[in-house]
């Protein structure tokens, strides 16, 4: 029987075990792509026991063999470690080219809807909210924010984001091309930073699931970002022909930083609007 506990045994040496944990990390990070190396180390160790007791092993190391031998175990320990995690502007890179090479196509339009597939706690939804009111592009914006989660939709309508991740949201938002000072656009309170309701003034947030419901409107930009990489080859194919159906013709889609449509059926519908995992539909 399976220990149900999400924690090392009392004797565990605590530098071995962050040694591990390290290399653990490194190892799925050379050899699979996916990256946990900089997550918080508190909740990927409680992940990484939760799984360990579920596979019944006793070490990080034997976790470590198992999942570098056995996709299976990959793809299991995946479930455990990626759920939700989110940041705003992550990777500022793909903001930057959002600014640069989709808001001009974005200013032709009278009205603009945009879908955030898979959104979390809405980081990625108040960045893109940011970024279309710097653009003057907002108040003219409809922005449909769904996620498989309703835990998570129900933390991203409080627009309250934990006041320690701050410095990192200032860094990105800089990187991303930012135009005014962060903290303009929340208020400390307590631990936490309340971000301006008027952001959320054109949000829709509502509970979807990209495996098995359809799609709801006709989109000029659809971002789901770190998402696919969770799904097999087939949902990934059913992903991108919800999303090549809810697109408008010379609509945008933005993918995560380790997702493509090379492969998919559809990569030839859209091309590469620069490097940034950009892409307009063409036919
Ligand atoms: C790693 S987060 C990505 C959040 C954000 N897009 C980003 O890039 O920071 C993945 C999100 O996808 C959601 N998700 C997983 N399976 C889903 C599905 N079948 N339909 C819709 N959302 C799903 C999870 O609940 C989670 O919030």
């Amino acid at each position: 029987m399976a220990n149900p506990t999400a924690q090392p045994p009392l004797a565990y040496d605590s530098h071995l075990e962050r040694l591990e944990v390290e290399l653990l990390l490194e190892a799925i990070y050379r050899h699979y792509g996916f990256d946990f190396r900089a997550y918080a180390f508190p909740s990927i160790r409680r992940r990484i026991w939760k799984r360990i007791h579920a596979e019944e092993l006793t070490t990080v190391t034997a976790l470590q063999e198992r999942v570098l031998h056995d996709k299976d175990a990959m793809e299991r320990l995946l479930l455990d470690l990626s759920i939700n995690v989110t940041a705003m502007f992550r990777d500022p890179g793909f903001y930057r080219a959002f600014r640069n090479d989709v808001i001009p196509l974005l200013r032709t339009y009278p009205f603009i809807r945009v879908w955030h597939a898979g959104c979390s706690t809405g980081e990625e939804v108040f960045s893109m909210a940011i970024l279309l009111e710097e653009e003057g592009l907002l108040g003219r914006a409809r922005l449909y924010a769904t996620d498989i989660n309703e835990v998570v939709l129900q933390q991203a309508r409080t627009g309250i984001f934990p006041l320690d991740r701050m410095q990192e949201y200032t860094e990105n938002y800089i990187r991303a091309g930012g135009t005014r000072s962060f903290s303009e656009y929340y208020t400390a309170r307590y631990d936490g930073a309340l971000f301006s309701p008027a952001l959320l003034a054109n949000v829709v947030f509502s509970q979807h699931n990209l495996a098995t419901d359809r799609s709801f409107a006709e989109f000029n930009v659809i971002i789901c970002r770190n998402v696919l990489i969770y799904f097999d080859r087939s949902l990934q194919a059913r992903v991108h022909a919800l999303f090549y159906e809810s697109l408008a013709t010379f609509g945008v889609l933005g993918l995560g930083s380790k997702e493509s449509l090379r492969l998919s059926p559809f990569e030839a519908c859209y091309e590469p609007l620069g490097t940034s995992r950009l892409y307009r539909k063409i036919r």
